[in-house]
C-alpha cells in the first residue's frame, strides 16, 4: 500500500491504573493497510496482553517515549498529562479521550500550540459514527464487569437455587441508567440469574430493557428525559423529587444496584441517598459506576470499596482497564474506523490525509483545528 506520509505515535499509558492501549497488532494491520506508518512506545501494549513482537510482526516500529510523542498523529487512551502534552508538535493531531469538560485548560494549550485535537467522546451517538464510538465499546465492557465486581463482592447466589443443603432466593438486582452501560449490566445480571429490575428517565429505554428479560420501572413524569443525541437531559427539581420517592422504596429492598445514569458535561444525578444505603439489607452491594462524574450514590468514593454497615459501595473509576485486553481491542478497532474518514483515496490509487470538516463526526469531535478552539457551544 502506497504511504499517505502519516506516522501514527501510540505512547504508552502513563495514568494511575490505566492498562489500556490505542492499538493493538491487530488495528497496527489495518491502519498499514490505508497506508498510515506506525510508531508504538516500547511496552506500550504489554499491560493490555501485547508484546512487542507481536506489534513488530503486523509492521509497527517500536520506539522510546520520545518518539511516539513527535509524530504527526499521536494516539492515547487517556487525556495526555501537563507533562506530556508540551512533546506534541505543533501542526500534529492527537486523538484520545480528551475528556473535553474537564480539560478546558489542556485545549487551550493546544490551541495555543496549533496541535489539532480531537475528543473520541465527542464523536456523535449516530449509525455512522457507531463503529467509531469509542465511548460505547467501553461503556459496554464496563457495565458486564461491573456486575462481575457486584458479585464478588456479594456473598450470595444470583440465581434461585434449590440444593439438598437448603435453598436460596434469586438476588434483586437494580439497575439506574439503562445507556450502554446499564443495558450491559441488565444483560450480565439476567445471564447470571438475577431477577433485574432496571430505570431510565428516557421511555425509549422501556423496550430495551424489557427485550432483555428484565422489568422496567415506571414512574410517571411530566417532561420528558430525553436530551440531544441520544443522551438524556437534565430534569426540574420537581421530576427528581418524584422520580426519587419511587425510587427509594425499590431501593432500599435490592440486594444489588448498580448505577449508571448520566447527563452529559454534568454532574452524576444523586438517585441512592445515605438513608437508602443505611435501609438496605446487610451484605447488600451498590456498583456506582457514575464516580468518574461525582457518583449516582452520594456515599461512594472514587476508586475505593466502602462499607456502611455491611452494604459495600463500590466506586471503581475505570472498569475497562481491567479488561485491558478486549477494551484495547474495541477501542483500536474504533480508532481504525475513525481514522478511515481521514483518508482521502485518489482514482489513480494513492491516498491523502485529509481533515473535512464538513464530515458531520470530524466536524463534532475535532475540538481544536489550526489554532481554534472550536468546543463553544456544544
Ligand atoms: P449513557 O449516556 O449511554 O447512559 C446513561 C443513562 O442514564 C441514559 O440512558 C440516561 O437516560 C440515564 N439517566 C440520566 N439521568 C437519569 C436519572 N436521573 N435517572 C435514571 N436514568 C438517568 O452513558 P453510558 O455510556 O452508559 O455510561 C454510564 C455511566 O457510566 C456514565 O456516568 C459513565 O461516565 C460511567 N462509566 C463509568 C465507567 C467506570 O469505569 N466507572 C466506565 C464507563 C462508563
Amino acid at each position: 500500500m502506497e504511504k499517505i506520509g502519516i506516522t501514527v505515535g501510540v505512547p504508552k499509558e502513563s495514568g494511575a491504573g490505566e492498562t489500556r492501549v490505542a492499538a493493538t497488532p491487530d488495528s497496527v494491520k489495518r491502519l498499514l493497510k490505508f497506508g498510515f506508518e506506525l510508531h508504538l512506545e516500547e511496552d506500550a501494549g504489554l499491560a493490555a496482553g501485547f508484546p512487542n513482537e507481536e506489534y513488530e510482526k503486523a509492521g509497527a516500529k517500536i520506539v522510546s517515549a520520545k518518539e511516539a510523542w513527535s509524530n504527526q498523529l499521536v494516539a492515547k487512551v487517556a487525556p495526555p498529562s501537563e507533562q506530556e502534552a508540551p512533546s506534541i508538535q505543533s501542526g500534529a493531531m492527537v486523538v484520545a479521550l480528551l475528556e473535553p469538560y474537564r480539560n478546558a485548560q489542556l485545549l487551550q494549550a493546544f490551541a495555543s500550540g496549533k496541535v489539532d485535537a480531537l475528543a473520541l467522546e465527542a464523536i456523535p451517538r449516530t449509525s455512522r459514527a457507531q463503529s467509531m464510538d469509542v465511548l460505547s465499546s467501553q461503556s459496554g465492557i464496563a457495565g458486564y464487569r461491573a456486575v462481575l465486581e457486584a458479585a464478588q463482592h456479594y456473598g450470595r447466589f444470583f440465581p434461585m437455587m434449590m440444593t439438598s443443603a437448603g435453598s436460596a432466593k434469586a438476588t434483586k438486582v437494580t439497575v439506574l441508567g439503562a445507556g450502554v452501560a446499564g443495558l450491559q449490566a441488565i444483560a450480565t445480571a439476567k445471564k447470571l440469574g438475577a431477577t433485574v429490575e432496571a430505570y431510565d428517565v428516557r421511555p425509549e429505554t422501556r423496550e430495551q430493557i424489557l427485550s432483555l428479560g428484565a422489568k422496567p420501572i415506571e414512574i410517571q413524569l411530566e417532561e420528558s428525559g430525553v436530551g440531544q443525541g441520544g443522551y438524556a437531559k437534565e430534569l426540574s427539581d420537581e421530576s427528581k423529587k418524584r422520580i426519587q420517592a419511587a425510587l427509594d422504596e425499590k431501593l432500599s429492598k435490592s440486594d444489588i444496584i448498580i448505577t449508571t445514569a448520566n447527563v452529559p458535561g454534568r454532574k452524576a444525578p444523586i438517585l441512592v441517598s445515605e438513608a437508602v444505603v443505611r435501609s438496605m439489607r446487610c451484605g447488600s452491594v451498590i456498583v456506582d459506576m457514575a464516580t468518574p462524574s461525582g457518583g449516582n450514590c452520594t456515599l461512594s468514593v472514587p476508586d475505593m470499596v466502602i462499607d456502611v454497615n455491611g452494604v459495600k459501595i463500590v466506586g471503581h473509576t475505570n472498569y475497562p482497564a481491567m479488561m485491558a485486553t478486549d477494551s484495547s481491542n474495541f477501542f483500536a478497532r474504533n480508532l481504525v474506523s475513525l481514522l478511515d474518514l481521514f483518508v482521502k483515496r485518489q482514482d489513480t490509487g494513492g491516498s491523502t490525509f485529509i481533515v473535512n470538516l464538513e464530515d458531520d463526526i470530524i466536524e463534532a469531535s475535532l475540538l481544536v483545528h489550526q489554532g481554534i478552539l472550536r468546543m463553544k457551544g456544544k
